[in-house]
């Protein structure tokens, strides 16, 4: 905990409620989105395992049972924007990144 360390990413305003922005973090495609009434940031991958594609952030955010989701744009299956869990085939599931907003800046932490 004590030495981890956070990459800039954008302004805070540059992430808009449900509408996703793909950053390249250290060689990997995440996609960052603030949704929920709590407009919290996540980050998950930006690579959709189905439709084989780096799309995830054009998706639409929304809310299944409670959990914060975004839908690919490809096939529409919804991964859980909180552990990238899919809700339609539980054997799939992709990363997720630890993100924050400090000081009015969205960072990543480090891989
Ligand atoms: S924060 Fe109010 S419903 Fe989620």
């Amino acid at each position: 905990m004590s030495n981890e360390t956070w990459i800039d990413i954008c302004d805070a305003g540059d992430i808009h409620a449900g509408v996703g922005v793909c950053a390249l973090h250290q060689g990997e495609q995440v996609a960052i989105f603030r949704s929920g009434c709590g407009q919290q940031l996540f980050a998950i991958g930006n690579y959709d395992p189905f439709g084989k594609a780096n799309v995830l952030s054009r998706g639409i955010t929304g809310s299944l049972q409670g959990e914060p989701v975004v839908a690919s744009p490809l096939y529409k299956q919804h991964f859980s924007l909180r552990d990238g869990s899919c809700i339609e085939d539980a054997s799939v599931a992709i990363p997720t990144y630890p993100v924050r907003e400090l000081e009015g800046r969205v960072q990543l932490q480090s891989l």
